[in-house]
């Protein structure tokens, strides 16, 4: 049977990710520090942390991104370091997100939270120590320019901080009992979700040496693709079954928290998804079959059940 554009995508992508302990416990120069027993505690955790697979919904949109752009030609080393350190920022923003202090959430990707396995210190200090390592990951990616890193690394690190996850995580959390109006709770979607996403495509655009024009449109996609994965997120909270999620379910309700479900109601929320999908996939009409992996991607991100 041929495989399906994403069926391919999602091929190359557990090829770049596996092993993903190794990324950041089996690097030789932290063997020092390990051998002499100091922190055996903390690489045991971070190995708990990346054992367990999400969707690898970022990775996707990164190699998703570079094939858009061109069919060859990209480094798999340098493609494999990139969606690692995404990767790896991701499941940082995981850790702190179910932390008590953030929403008190005992599961995640199926397995106890975390805090829950070891202990609260610990997960703090996991997810500094991954977010740290995920910017060393691109310094010493191969096969790419050091033009190149740093725009990698800043849009990273933008994405991941004040203007992007980290600034729409603190929204989300001040807006507790409160009402936020659509444009609040859109704005922060796109922060705390919408920003990584974005910078997933922007990082395998430019690893794949794509024009700005190509930049400008993988951008837009991003940009309705990852309000829409928010938007979905919250419906699947409050539709979705435990087992097939992996994490708590009617997690938003429970802490009072507003979301589009709460704003627009079950069925307002859908067709805003569907609606966001279809502004989504109008952004990669200037490219062809090659961005049928991202095509692809956005359909089931929209109808996902997990
Ligand atoms: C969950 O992200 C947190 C949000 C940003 C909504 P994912 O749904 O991508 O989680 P994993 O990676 O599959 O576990
Ligand atoms: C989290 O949003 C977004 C992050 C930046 C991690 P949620 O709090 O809704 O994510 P889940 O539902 O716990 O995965
Ligand atoms: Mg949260
Ligand atoms: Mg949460
Ligand atoms: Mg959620």
């Amino acid at each position: 049977m041929t495989k399906s554009p994403l069926q391919r995508l999602y091929q190359e992508v557990s090829a770049h990710l596996t092993s993903m302990q190794e990324a950041t416990t089996n690097d030789p120069g932290m063997l020092d520090s390990y051998t002499d027993g100091s922190t055996a505690g903390l690489r045991v955790a971070c190995n708990y942390a990346l054992s367990a697979e999400g969707k690898r919904v970022r990775p996707l949109l990164l190699l998703g991104s570079a094939r858009a752009v061109t069919s060859q030609g990209v480094s798999s080393a340098a493609l494999s370091a990139v969606s690692r350190a995404i990767e790896i920022v991701h499941i940082y923003s995981l850790i702190h997100d179910d932390l008590p202090a953030m929403d008190d959430d005992d599961m995640r990707r199926g397995k106890p939270s975390l805090h829950k396995a070891f202990d609260e210190a610990t997960a703090i200090l996991v997810g500094d120590g991954l977010q740290a390592r995920a910017f060393e990951l691109i310094a010493d990616a191969p096969d790419i320019s050091a033009e190149q890193k740093v725009r990698m690394v800043k849009i990273l690190a933008r994405a991941a901080g004040i203007r992007g996850m980290v600034g729409g995580q603190y929204t989300d959390i001040q807006a507790v009992d409160s009402d936020l109006g659509l444009e609040a709770l859109q704005r922060m979607h796109m922060m705390k979700t919408g920003a990584l996403i974005q910078a997933s495509l922007a990082l395998g655009g430019i690893a794949a040496n794509a024009s700005d024009e190509q930049l400008e449109a993988l951008d837009k996609y991003g940009q309705h693709i990852g309000l829409a994965f928010q938007v979905v997120d919250d419906i699947l909270d409050v539709e979705s079954d435990e087992a097939t999620l992996g994490k708590t379910k009617g997690k938003d309700a429970a802490a009072n928290k507003p979301t589009y479900v709460t704003l627009l109601g079950l069925n307002g929320a859908k067709s805003e998804a569907r609606r966001l999908l279809a502004m989504s996939l109008i952004e990669l009409d200037s490219f062809g079959e090659s961005a049928d992996g991202l095509r692809d991607l956005a359909r089931y991100l929209v109808k996902r059940d997990r």
